[in-house]
């Protein structure tokens, strides 16, 4: 087959992106698009606005909505150690076996996905100019061809630059036609003009209540703000979409609600974000772990991963903060004597923006003013669910309740 392979930051995905989706399909040079959402862009190194995960998924749900044919969304860099250099990203994208593996988890038949295959990387022409300063371009010219688009008006630059790489560096750069909208991601974002964004992509961003005051994380450090970044591409390795997102989420509500009820904002951001990162671990781990943390103090399956979140982050993250690991630790049972902090990951758990398992507009109204009124309010909810289930609460959210005065 010939591959098209699309890399961008997609902060948030527009038209722009789309048009040269599709106008890319339709030159006639590759028969399928592989688009890569980056992970640790060597140009932007974490100033995207949205950490990797949602802009991964924002673009799945976007071809998936959009009905795009032959597109298929790429996590490749995420298997990869720091800058995502597109020398680097392209040698294992295009080895044999990844390709084959890729296409065929993405309903290429078989025969299709082991045939020997072509390469294009994708680019705006206003980058081909700049090409030959890039990483290794060389490399890259070994992998793939370059196929950029070019704008009615574009034709002299781009014919220039295109004859300096194939006399610089030797390889194949074709050029095709690029019909649609011109728009720029920083300008959306900036302006809050989001008319250019893809209805999918739309729907994603207002679920996740995304490019929001909240997700500025502003006052947050820049090592926090990093490490928040960081986490989120170690979790795409251990959670699926809905949770990633989810506790993701509550990294984000949390920094915000420790802004209101004044508490270290980038313990919240971070202890919020990883507060279920051992959820989906098999449970014979999550049982050790929630062991080397607590003791036997909890047993039922469902909570295990509260504790064996706190145990995996110290772990393997080097998180030592007991504020933050015991906030993991007790963000589903709650306990006697708890830190604004730990209430404000319990909450924020359970109302964050994607949270939809009953009318939560009342307890969000409550959780922007008092916060221990929001918090009678979740266990109250919390507690005629166990009730309704005929499951026994916890004594410590018996104690939780207790001193919560219910
Ligand atoms: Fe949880
Ligand atoms: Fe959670």
């Amino acid at each position: 087959m010939k591959i098209g392979i699309y890399g961008g930051s997609f902060d948030p995905v527009h038209n722009g992106h789309i048009a040269m989706i599709k106008s890319a399909l339709k030159s006639g040079f590759i028969d399928c698009v592989i688009i890569i959402p980056s992970v640790r862009n060597s140009f932007k190194l974490y100033s995207n606005k949205l950490p990797p995960p949602y802009r991964y998924y924002m673009m799945k749900e976007t071809v998936e909505g959009l009905g795009l044919k032959n597109c298929y969304v790429s996590d490749v860099e995420y298997g990869i150690e720091g800058v995502s250099y597109t020398a680097v990203v392209l040698a294992k994208l295009t080895s044999d076996e990844y390709i084959r593996d890729f296409l065929i988890s993405n309903d290429v038949k078989r025969k299709k996905a082991e045939e020997h295959h072509e390469f294009f990387w994708i680019m705006g022409s206003d980058t081909l100019g700049s090409f030959e300063a890039w990483y290794k371009p060389g490399e890259i010219l070994n992998y793939a061809s370059l196929l950029a688009a070019a704008r009615p008006g574009d034709d002299t630059d781009v014919e220039k630059a295109k004859a300096s790489i194939v006399k610089n560096l030797g390889g194949r750069v074709e050029i095709f036609r690029l019909n649609g909208v011109e728009c720029s991601s920083s300008e959306i974002t900036g302006s809050g003009d989001f008319t250019e964004v893809p209805e999918p992509a739309l729907k994603f961003i207002r679920k996740h209540a995304l490019y929001t005051e909240n997700t500025k994380l502003e006052g947050v450090s820049d090592e926090a703000r990093k490490s928040f970044f960081e986490y989120a591409v170690w979790m795409y390795g251990y959670l699926g979409g809905k949770r990633l997102l989810h506790t993701l989420n509550v990294g984000y509500l949390s920094a915000h609600l420790a802004d209101v009820f004044g508490c270290d904002k980038n313990k919240a951001l971070i202890a919020g974000a990883l507060h279920d990162c051992a959820k989906e671990l098999p449970i014979e781990e999550q049982t050790e772990l929630a062991k080397r943390y607590s003791g036997d103090l909890f047993t039922e399956k469902k909570l295990l991963h509260s504790p064996a979140g706190a145990a995996f982050a110290m772990e393997q993250l080097g998180i030592e903060d007991r504020e933050i690991l015991d906030a993991i630790c007790y963000h589903t049972t709650g306990r006697g004597d708890m830190s604004v902090l730990e209430k404000i990951i319990y909450l924020a758990d359970k109302i964050e923006p994607s949270r939809d398992y009953t009318d939560l507009t009342p307890i969000r109204a409550a959780a922007e003013k008092d916060l221990d009124s929001a918090m009678r309010m979740t266990a109250s909810s919390v507690r005629d669910k166990f009730v309704s289930q005929g499951r026994d609460i916890h004594p410590m959210t018996v104690l939780m309740m207790k001193e919560l005065g219910m």
